[in-house]
């Protein structure tokens, strides 16, 4: 298959798995083909013992527009349960190994909704955020009504949700949507170098503290604190845990190992 053809493109670099989502023509409209393409890939990386951060972009124009119009434009209700579109999304909320999402141009619906199943946000200034479903007679489908006011609280998940109105790089970064915003030129290259950044720390540690903050949006304080307390503890059984604070105290740099 050549690039034109390709759903989306795989490339590695270093301990930094990278998927760029290629529909440019559609603005990277997400499609089931694209999904399922898209989750095989990061479970591909998951398991990839090499591997300890995955980095998702899109393009300078767009991150994704949303889910594919054309391609729902005709279901049923019955055909929409039957497929069950997000059986691939839950997948990719599976993924253990920390997500970097480089965001640029068009990031709308279940662009969004992607955007927000990943965990560090590198956003172009050019980055336009919304959910604009309510305009084409439906709502958000893949987590929107769910985690957009965990990020953004009620009332401005609300008005993005209910006028459909975008929300700017800055505003998103003002409301905690996203990580940083960085000048358009940098957007792809600074999300690889925090990418590596967080690649350099010990692979067992950052699972574990992925799950730790993923938890704090399902379970009330006190459970959550006990398992961060579980997840801190059984750290004490990894060579990574010897290592860095050995490290720390001959003042040298830690070698982690993912054991
Ligand atoms: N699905 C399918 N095709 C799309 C698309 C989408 N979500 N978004 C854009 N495209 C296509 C356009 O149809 C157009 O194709 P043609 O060249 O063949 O006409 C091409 O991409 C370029 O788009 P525009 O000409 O519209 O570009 P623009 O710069 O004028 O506007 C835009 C950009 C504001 C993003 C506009 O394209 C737009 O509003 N897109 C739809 C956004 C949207 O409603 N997203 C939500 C989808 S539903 C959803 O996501 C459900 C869910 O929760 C899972």
């Amino acid at each position: 298959m050549s690039h034109e053809e390709s759903l989306i493109l795989a490339e590695t670099d270093g301990h930094v798995g990278i998927i760029r989502l290629n529909r440019p023509k559609v603005l990277n409209a997400l499609n089931p083909e694209l999904m399922a393409a898209l989750a095989a890939q990061m479970e591909t990386y998951d398991k990839d013992p090499g591997i300890y951060v995955i980095v998702l972009s899109g393009s300078e124009k767009a991150w994704a527009a949303g889910a594919d119009i054309g391609d729902m434009a005709e279901q049923s209700v019955v055909s929409m349960y039957e497929r069950d579109q997000f059986a691939t999304w839950e997948r990719i909320k599976r993924v253990k190994k920390p997500i970097v999402a480089a965001v640029s141009g068009w990031c709308l619906g279940g662009g969004c909704e992607l955007m927000m199943h990943c965990d560090v946000v590198i956003a172009s200034e050019t980055a336009q955020f919304g959910q604009p479903e309510i305009n084409i007679g439906v709502m958000p489908g893949a987590g929107g009504t769910q985690r957009l006011p965990r990020a953004l609280g009620k009332a401005l998940a609300m008005d993005v949700i209910l006028s459909g109105r975008f929300l700017s790089a800055q505003e998103a970064l003002d409301h905690g949507l996203v990580s940083r915003v960085v000048p358009k030129e940098h957007f792809f290259a600074e999300a690889v170098k925090v990418a590596h950044a967080i690649a350099s720390k010990g692979p067992i540690a950052l699972r574990f503290a992925k799950e730790g903050v993923l938890k704090a949006f399902e379970t009330p304080l006190s459970e959550g604190l006990e398992f961060e307390r579980k997840l801190f503890y059984m750290l004490f059984a990894t060579e990574d845990q010897k290592e860095g604070m050995r490290a720390f105290v001959e003042k040298r740099k830690p070698t982690f190992k993912g054991k």
